[in-house]
């Protein structure tokens, strides 16, 4: 008997919106998305952010007064479930246990929706949740932080913390619909309005010039919260990063190359060795600046740009060095190297750091210099 060789396309789309006010009374896109057709009404299990409640404590209210307005198109099937933010919430099984218990207990079908609005740990939990009920039910992201918004709501993964390791568990599962709403941006505390901009450096830095030179004469007003360059901000990440989901040939990441998690190697490892009081953003920041570094040390990107980079980043008040980068492993080595082979573990096959070359393109190197990499570290501990 031949083998027989199963081919299945898929193809995937999804809407990214970008609106204010998505609850007030006249804005009607979360009903349009959900229920297009105006058919008889969908069910909804909606999952909140508590960091969003207590910054507005007028949000629940809305949100109540907003389905009772759309009672026709879409029945919220209980009240939302709110959720303890930040890394916590992907720490641990308890909140996806509850949302599953939840969601039987309502008689969530696979036609209906879970609504996650959050920043990017609350979606990522939530995300991992709602692609096991049913084997996946219709997700929709309503990012809240500038980060979720540009980066972690806009894509096609979720992820849990496990065993020590980063999004050790996860899945690919694309959303029906994610709708960016600016206004939630404005209650965010200083330290996560600045640190979601790592991301935008992140992703010109190997993609786009244009986006890096605009960042480096607009990175005074993110810390003055100037709204508009923050959108503006948002918005071109989100379309970088879209793109790059498009059209890199691998959405689902089967190959190594990860283009988007430059910085990510030394991030996601001073996370992890800093119990998390370094958050993702900040992380990504101070990985951006090493492995810029780096990049200048091989003469990838030039001395006059590392400085550039490294101006911009502290402009926005990111920071580009954390006392972590000093710890110890008990092989003797800085710590933060581990997350060199964590990443390559990740990745599965061979390493894989995309760095700078020049800035706005990228280059991928499969081994780093070690004896490269800590002068490029004590570089970072000077500046
Ligand atoms: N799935 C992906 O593709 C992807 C990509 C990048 C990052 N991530 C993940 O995203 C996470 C980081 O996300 P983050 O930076 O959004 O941080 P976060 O989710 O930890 O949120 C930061 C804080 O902001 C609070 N908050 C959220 N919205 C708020 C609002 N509107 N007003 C006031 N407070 C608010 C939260 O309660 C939390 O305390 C990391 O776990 C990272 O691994 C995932
Ligand atoms: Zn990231």
């Amino acid at each position: 008997m031949k083998t027989i060789v199963q081919k299945i396309k898929v193809p995937f789309e999804y809407p990214v919106h970008f609106t204010h006010g998505l609850f007030s009374s006249g804005n009607s896109l979360l009903a349009e998305t959900l229920n297009p057709d105006r058919k008889s009404a969908v069910k909804a299990l909606m999952i909140v952010d508590d960091g969003i409640v207590s910054a507005n404590p007028d949000i629940l209210h809305a949100i109540e007064h907003w389905f009772e307005q759309h009672t026709e198109q879409i029945t919220l099937i209980r009240a939302p479930i709110i959720v303890a933010g930040g890394e916590n919430a992907k720490n641990g099984w308890s909140n996806v246990l509850e949302i599953m218990r939840c969601a039987a207990l309502c008689h969530l079908d696979r036609h209906s929706y879970i609504i996650a609005m959050g920043g990017g740990a609350v979606l990522d939990m939530a995300g991992f949740a709602a692609a096991l009920i049913h084997r996946g039910v219709r997700l929709v992201r309503l990012p809240s932080t500038v980060l979720a918004q540009n980066d972690a709501g806009i894509g096609v993964k979720n992820g849990m913390n496990e065993g020590g390791a980063k999004n050790f568990i996860g899945s690919f599962a694309p959303p029906l619909a994610v709708i960016n709403d600016f206004e939630l941006l404005k209650s965010l505390p200083q330290r996560d309005w600045i640190s979601g901009t790592a991301e935008a450096f992140k992703v010109a830095l190997i993609a786009d010039l244009e986006f890096f030179e605009w960042l480096c004469a607009n990175a005074d007003r993110v810390p003055a919260r100037d709204q508009q360059t923050m959108e503006k901000l948002v918005y071109t990440t989100a379309k970088l990063h879209l793109n790059h989901i498009a059209t890199s040939g691998d959405p689902f990441e089967t190959g190594s190359a990860r283009p988007l998690d430059f910085g990510h190697w030394a991030g996601h490892r001073l996370e992890l060795i800093s119990n998390f009081s370094i958050s993702h953003g900040e992380g990504v920041a101070i990985g951006i600046a090493l492995d810029c570094a780096y990049a200048m040390l091989q003469k990838f990107i030039t001395a006059t740009d590392f400085e550039r980079v490294v101006r911009a980043l502290k402009k926005c008040n990111l920071p580009v060095y954390s006392e972590f980068l000093e710890r110890m492993g008990t092989d003797g080595e800085p710590s933060v190297f581990q997350g060199l082979e964590q990443f390559r573990e990740h990745l599965g096959g061979e390493l894989c750091v995309t760095l700078p070359r020049p800035i706005g393109d990228k280059f991928e190197v499969h081994q780093m210099n070690m004896r490269t990499l800590k002068e490029a570290l004590h570089i970072v501990q000077s500046l």
